[in-house]
């Protein structure tokens, strides 16, 4: 197949939701429809569950499970998709925002009965920042759940999208009938099985025909071609190119656990979503079918062995091919690497692979020498953006507890840091590290990595910051900034990457240095013009 086709029939997503919604029963189904898997049941959920075992140990488990689920591909129709998984758990909020680095576009799965949660709230908002498009998948249609128009409502305000429903549910819960697809213009009826594979679709070209009141009963009929007059009325026609550019989100509806519903997600799915797309660096946009390869680390997975402190680096192709044994430049060490062994991803094997495509991930074994955001090429000097860090929630100073273990330690701190499992500051006064965290329960997974993978023992001490903000001015020189840094002194750090960064104790201090330093920015994310 030539280079051209390759790029054209791949198909990069990743499913967001808030916990429990039913992305991984999704998931599921779609491995199911691709022959990826036989059965139900074999995906795990990297969820993290509360209860019997640990917090820690609980994460341990699901990084057991990440790096199985971390890239779940299959071929459907031809087109080749890849999944690209991300933690639900909001401490785990960072990994999800950089691996929606790394996608084409999404589905966001939304409970019928709880509506628009905080989760999906958040991570919407990180895909509309970045345009990316967007598919709703309103899941748990068996169960009763909110009016079918108010959810659509509240999508719109709360998550700020312009819906247009592709297709729209008879009925619901005890009542739910099925669904009329508005896309393919069929009814699909609701047995409740969830063992059948194949839906029987029945095609209905016009509503007001007496077939349909045969089908699902007249009182459901009519609503049903009540309704559909409505979202006519209500809702724009669907524009795949608004799609595309992230204005306008096609709404689906159906149940996953059922297998019902998600077919006709899929099929539209291959159909609309968007090929791999160009990616600006700092330096120009690079286009997919360019021929040479550049591609960006978006993950870092550390080996569970602790005897074997290798560790696997998930790379975005962004464009050109990438193929085993072939040196490419790293372009932040300036140095060029081999890679014998990449590994793609299938449902949930991995693979050796001689060559790779623009939307594929590869995984390279890496000893150490990537951070998250690295770019690799074959020789240009190129820099993806769009990988920033944002202010964490949760500020401690981390201290050693064993003096003869500091090496060990300080290896340990920085390469977990690598791996994007929290932030570093080392405050500029007196030189004192401070972890920055987005949950509470990173601590307990660093200090237990600390201790397990590296011989190092940690202690905590809490630090009262409100927010991390990245510090710009046009004139390190001016009175004005001279002035901030004597007054802020104890508040200053430094980041990984010697950015200036203030840890605002308060809101009200954040709030009175931007107007006392007014030729001063104050960033919320680590990555600005
Ligand atoms: P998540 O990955 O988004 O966290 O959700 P997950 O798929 O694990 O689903 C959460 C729960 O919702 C599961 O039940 C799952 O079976 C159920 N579920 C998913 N889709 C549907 C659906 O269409 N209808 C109904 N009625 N339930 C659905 P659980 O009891 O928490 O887990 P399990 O024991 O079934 O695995």
């Amino acid at each position: 197949m030539s280079f051209l086709k390759e790029i054209n029939r791949r198909r990069t997503f990743g499913i967001i939701s808030h916990p429990d919604a039913g992305k991984t029963t999704l998931t599921e189904k779609l491995l199911l429809f691709g022959g990826a898997i036989q059965e139900a049941g074999a995906v795990k959920s990297n969820k993290i569950k509360k209860g019997a075992t640990s917090d820690f140990m609980e994460i341990e488990r699901q990084r057991g499970i990440s790096v199985a689920t971390s890239v779940l591909a299959f071929e459907y129709n031809g087109v080749k998709i890849n999944i690209l998984d991300t933690p639900g758990h909001k401490d785990f909020a960072e990994d999800t925002f950089r691996t929606l680095t790394a996608v084409d576009s999404v589905i966001v799965v939304i409970d019928v009965a709880k509506g628009v949660e905080e989760q999906t709230e958040k991570l919407v908002e990180v895909c509309r920042m970045r345009n990316i498009p967007i598919i709703v998948f309103i899941n748990k249609m068996d169960r009763e759940g909110k009016d079918a128009f108010d959810l659509l409502d509240e999508i719109e305000q709360k998550l700020g999208l312009k819906v247009v429903p592709l297709s729209f549910p008879i009925g619901m819960g005890y009542d739910f009938k099925g669904i009329y697809n508005i896309w393919e213009k069929n009814i699909n009826l609701f047995s409740g099985n969830s063992r059948k594979d194949i839906e029987e679709t029945i095609e209905i070209s016009d509503l007001s025909s007496k077939e349909l009141d045969n089908l699902v009963g007249e009182t459901a009929a009519n609503t049903l071609r009540e309704e559909i007059e409505l979202v006519k009325g209500i809702y724009p026609n669907f524009d795949k190119g608004e799609y595309l550019n992230g204005n306008q989100q096609p709404v689906f509806f159906g149940s996953a656990l059922n297998n019902f519903g998600v077919r006709e997600l899929l099929d539209c799915f291959i159909e609309i979503a968007p090929k791999p797309r160009p990616k600006q660096s700092e330096e120009r946009l690079v286009k997919p079918d360019e021929k040479k390869f550049s591609g960006f680390v978006f993950k870092i997975h550390a080996n569970m062995d602790p005897n074997h402190r290798n560790r696997l680096a998930f790379v975005k192709i962004v464009s050109g091919e990438f193929k085993r044994n072939t040196p490419y430049l790293h372009v932040r060490n300036k140095k060029k690497l081999k890679f014998s062994s990449p590994n793609a991803f299938f449902a949930e094997k991995k693979e050796i692979v001689d060559i790779s495509y623009p939307g594929d991930i590869v995984g390279l074994q890496d000893t150490g020498s990537f951070k998250i955001g690295d770019t690799l090429t074959e020789g240009e000097i190129l820099n993806y953006k769009g990988i920033p860090s944002f202010s964490p929630e949760h500020f401690r100073y981390i201290n050693n507890a064993d003096p003869m273990k500091a090496k060990q330690l300080y290896k340990g701190i920085d390469q977990l840091m690598d791996e994007g499992v929290a932030q570093l500051f080392t405050l500029d006064f007196n030189g004192r590290k401070v972890i920055g965290t987005v949950g509470a329960l990173q601590y307990e997974v660093i200090q237990y990595r600390l201790e397990h993978e590296y011989g190092a023992k940690c202690t905590y001490e809490n630090l009262n910051v409100h927010k991390a903000c990245w510090i710009q001015t046009e004139n390190e020189k001016s009175e004005e900034f001279q002035d901030f840094i004597r007054v802020k002194q104890r508040y200053l750090a430094r980041d990984k990457q010697n950015q200036l960064v203030f840890l605002a104790d308060s809101l009200f201090s954040l709030q009175m240095s931007q107007q006392k330093y007014p030729s001063i920015t104050f960033h919320m994310t680590s990555e600005f013009e």
